[in-house]
């Protein structure tokens, strides 16, 4: 991300102001500040946009200006912005990655690039036509376990890959908050296999260094949603949480009056946009699933079996490679229950083991990496956007770009065809990604 301004800083804004948004404007004004500097904000919510600036004075920084959402082009001009950072709900990123790339801007979005086929293409063919990059913030890739798993994978420890068999749970507690809040709605969210899964696609894409050809998906909203939670015994009368005595004692609930931090950015916000962030997830108005079973077949031959649960007792995933030389298995639990009493008795630990042919399994050393901020992924990330390492050579191909964007689309769209229809897609079909 080159930069020509004066003080050699390259000048950032954020279109976006929620939870996200947070631990990039920190980084900016905190461990990046010689190199990177955050000039102005943009949101729907001026009350947002407000209490990131009391964090950043906080820190030690400078208040940014701030804008209203539709003013974001005028922004672009008026605040000299070399790069935008767009942390906005999924369904508007395209809207911004499109008008900053028109202004000749340089962009790097949150996951999911964006939740449809035809914003994607848009995206497509806006990078290619204005020559602009778009960098996407796939921040699991940077965890140094996953680097660790393609390194592996790129020796030919376990040889040529056949198939990958990868499991994601999220649990009752993490997986429940895409219920509450806009996520809800597959327009918003593109469903998890989007907005969620797109990390896992993209993750096996990168490991396997391959694009999906063929995708079948079968999936339904299992504990979620007003139906199945009066079937499952969960449901509970109210909208949302907050000033609802039905939801004081509701497990799944979250209470915005109890976090300082949930507080002043949702709770204290909400006036503006009605955005109610504590929504009970058994309302009705759920329209993406939380059991979904994947099957694809990849350009290089390797198939997978995948399946994300939202709602299981534990949070962590299992991704296991069988190769031509033996086998890779990855075992991750983040936290081994959920406690409503304290998080602090939560245990997580990980495993990594290669299985050769003809040799005693053997494990690979993955000990004192991070388990916080994403296991460590988002300050390596913020490293390689931010400092002075953006410009170095990456062995590992981490940086991702508009085209792995889509390519990481492409299964999670694909498998949401699939479920419509109930047949097996022909990815390759629906975007042209040679
Ligand atoms: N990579 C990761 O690990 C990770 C983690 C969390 C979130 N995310 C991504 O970050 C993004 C934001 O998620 P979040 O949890 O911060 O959500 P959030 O709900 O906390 O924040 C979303 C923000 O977008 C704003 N917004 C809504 N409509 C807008 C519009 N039309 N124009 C501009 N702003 C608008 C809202 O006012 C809010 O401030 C999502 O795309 C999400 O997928 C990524």
């Amino acid at each position: 991300m080159p930069t020509d301004q004066p003080n050699g800083r390259t000048r950032f804004a954020i279109v976006g102001t929620g939870a996200r948004a947070e631990m990039f404007a920190r980084a900016i004004a905190t461990e990046h500040a010689a190199t990177a500097e955050l000039v102005a904000l943009a949101d729907v919510n001026q009350i947002r946009m407000d209490t990131h600036n009391r964090h950043l004075v906080a820190l030690g920084a400078p208040a940014v200006a701030t804008y209203p959402a539709e003013e974001f082009r005028a922004m672009l001009a008026r605040e000299r912005v070399d790069v935008v950072l767009v942390t906005s709900v999924d369904r508007t990123h395209d809207e911004y990655i499109v008008a900053a790339l028109e202004a000749g801007r340089d962009v790097i979005t949150e996951k999911p690039m964006t939740v449809d086929l035809p914003r994607c293409k848009r995206i497509l063919e806006t990078a290619a036509r204005t020559g602009r990059h778009v960098t996407v913030a796939f921040n699991y890739r940077y965890n140094p376990v996953h680097e660790k798993v393609r390194e592996l994978l790129a020796a030919g420890t376990i040889g040529e890959v056949g198939s990958v068999h990868f499991e994601w749970l999220l649990d009752v507690r993490h997986g429940a908050d895409y219920f509450r809040r806009w996520h809800r709605e597959k327009a918003n969210s593109g469903g998890l296999l989007v907005h969620k899964s797109t990390h896992h696609f993209d993750l096996v894409n990168w490991w396997l260094g391959a694009r999906p050809e063929t995708v079948y998906a079968q999936g339904r909203l299992f504990l979620y949603g007003a139906e199945a939670g009066a079937r499952h015994g969960y449901a509970r009368d109210y909208d949302r949480a907050y000033a609802s005595p039905a939801a004081d004692d509701d497990p799944f609930a979250i209470h915005l009056a109890t976090s300082p931090s949930l507080r002043e950015l949702y709770l204290e916000a909400e006036s503006l946009d009605g955005y109610h962030r504590d929504r009970n997830v058994f309302a009705p108005g759920v329209t993406i699933e939380d059991d979904l079973a994947v099957l694809v077949r990849y350009d290089t031959g390797a198939t997978m079996s995948y399946h994300l649960t939202a709602y299981a007792p534990w949070e962590g995933y299992r991704v296991m490679f069988n190769g031509s030389a033996g086998r890779l298995e990855l075992e991750v639990v983040e936290s081994d229950h959920v406690s409503l009493a304290s998080p602090a008795g939560e245990h997580g630990y990980q495993n990594l083991l290669v299985r050769p042919y003809w040799r005693p399994p053997y494990e690979v050393d993955i000990s004192g990496h991070a388990r916080e901020g994403h296991g460590g992924a988002d300050a390596r990330l913020t490293t390689v956007l931010f400092g002075r390492d953006r410009h170095a050579v990456d062995p590992l191909g981490r940086a991702a770009t508009e085209r792995d964007g889509a390519a990481s689309l492409l299964t999670g769209l694909a498998a949401n065809l699939s479920l419509e229809s109930g047949l097996p897609v022909h990815a390759a079909d629906l975007l042209d990604l040679s």
